[in-house]
């Protein structure tokens, strides 16, 4: 099959689903997307469905909310970040989004200009090319290094960064990598960012879904040395991504890049973008306050013991390694050497083989800007990703040399 180029994470996952054997009549486990919704033990908590249903009853919340958002929610938005902050966010520093995603947008949009271009990790996430391309805004990868924990190679930034470079994208918690990044490596990248007077998109949207040794730090704490707009949603902590439910902030307690301009820039930006509906909205403050930590704390056991499942699976099978193992979000990148396969070109047709032969998808590495990688998603019933890495791992045994040569070809 010609390899496909340029397509979008869900368009080759479509590709891969129809590339499925019916006739197997295997069940189809998808560790490919990051929608843990699909799998039952990751269900959101009572405190997030009953501020919804109770916002919804009220029927106060069926008018139109200001296109930055309702008060209450900026509000509460400023108030959940500012405690991981060393100063306080004011509630006019968050604008309600459509998700994560539309943050993006608005971040790309709003720094644009002619020639501009942005920094953004690879492998990343995406929505940020996306973007950039409707923008006309140039993207310029730098490499994250798998085995210093998928850190930033800041020399890249350096060598990268010129005067029209505008900002650099920090996925952390990191999809695809599940890195988490050390305050002093994020010191390094806020240091680098203010060499170059480049603001920082801070991409928040797995915060507080570290479950490994380095706790999450926001991009946000190093603010009064550079900029940072800080992007995120209920999506992923609070398992809701359908809700819809994001923000922007302005990160940046000294007023660089928020001038009066850009913030009458921004709330204009607004009226044309259409967040979430406004009783989603206005469940916002109870869903903040209320939930337990006992709701958090149980996410994260999950999180940690199908990662170590994964992990521990993946280095069964010679095919696969993982050179760092995650310590948060929801996914997990796993080297391929082709070369120990006997008919498999790349990480496209291994993906799609595996499709065909195992009814297991998962992401080529090609789609997030790794060749001969794949992207696993843990965020999956233990028991189903314990089966879909079997199966891999059955698709290794017939496809590889090592096998061959001991069995003789079948
Ligand atoms: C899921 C995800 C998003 C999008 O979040 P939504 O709230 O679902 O729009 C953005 N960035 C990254 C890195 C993600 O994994
Ligand atoms: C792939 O496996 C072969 C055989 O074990 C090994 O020689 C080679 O170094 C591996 N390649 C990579 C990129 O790991």
């Amino acid at each position: 099959m010609e390899t496909p180029t340029n397509v979008t994470i869900k368009g080759i996952l479509g590709l891969l689903m129809a590339n499925v054997d019916g006739e197997k009549k295997k069940r189809v486990i998808s560790v490919g997307m990051g929608d843990p919704t699909a799998f039952s033990c990751f269900t959101t908590t009572s405190v997030a469905r009953d501020a919804v249903r109770d916002a919804l009853d009220s029927q106060k919340f069926n008018g139109y909310s200001p296109t930055v958002g309702l008060p209450q929610t900026r509000r509460a938005i400023s108030e959940y970040l500012s405690i991981n902050l060393p100063y306080k966010l004011s509630p006019d520093d968050v604008y309600i989004t459509a998700g994560c995603t539309q943050a993006i947008e608005v971040a790309i949009s709003i720094l644009a200009r002619p020639n501009a271009n942005i920094l953004v990790p690879k492998p990343g996430f995406p929505i940020y090319e996306l973007c950039a391309a409707f923008r006309n805004v140039e993207i310029r990868h730098v490499d994250l290094l798998p085995e210093n924990g998928w850190e930033v190679d800041l020399d890249a930034v350096d060598a990268l960064a010129d005067h029209n470079t505008v900002a650099i994208v920090i996925i952390n918690p990191g999809n695809p990598c599940g890195n988490v990044y050390s305050f002093q490596h994020l010191k390094k990248i806020a240091e680098m960012a203010k060499k170059h007077k480049i603001v920082v998109i801070a991409d928040e949207v797995y915060g507080h879904l570290a479950f490994g040794s380095n706790p999450f730090v926001p991009m946000g704490v190093f603010g009064s040395m550079v900029p940072v707009l800080t992007l995120g949603s209920l999506s992923k902590r609070w398992i809701v991504p359908g809700w819809r439910l994001g923000w922007f902030v302005t990160t940046d307690p000294n007023a660089i890049f928020k001038n009066a301009k850009t913030v009458e820039r921004l709330k204009k930006y607004f009226d044309i973008c259409g967040g979430p509906a406004t009783f989603i909205q206005a469940a916002v403050p109870r869903i903040l306050e209320e939930t337990s930590d006992a709701f958090f704390t149980k996410t994260l056991n999950i999180l940690k013991h199908t990662s170590d499942l994964c992990v521990n699976k993946i280095n069964t099978i010679p095919c696969l390694t993982c050179p760092t193992k995650p310590q948060g979000s929801m996914a997990v990148m796993v080297k391929l050497n082709v070369s120990l396969l006997t008919d498999i070109k790349d990480d496209i047709d291994f993906c799609f083989k595996l499709a065909k032969e195992e009814s297991v998808i998962l992401l080529p590495g090609l789609t997030v800007g790794l060749k001969n990688w794949v992207r696993i998603t843990f965020a999956a019933e233990p028991s189903a990703l314990e089966e879909a890495l079997d199966r891999v791992k059955s698709f290794y045994q017939r496809h590889s040399y090592e096998e061959k040569f001991q069995f003789g070809p079948s």
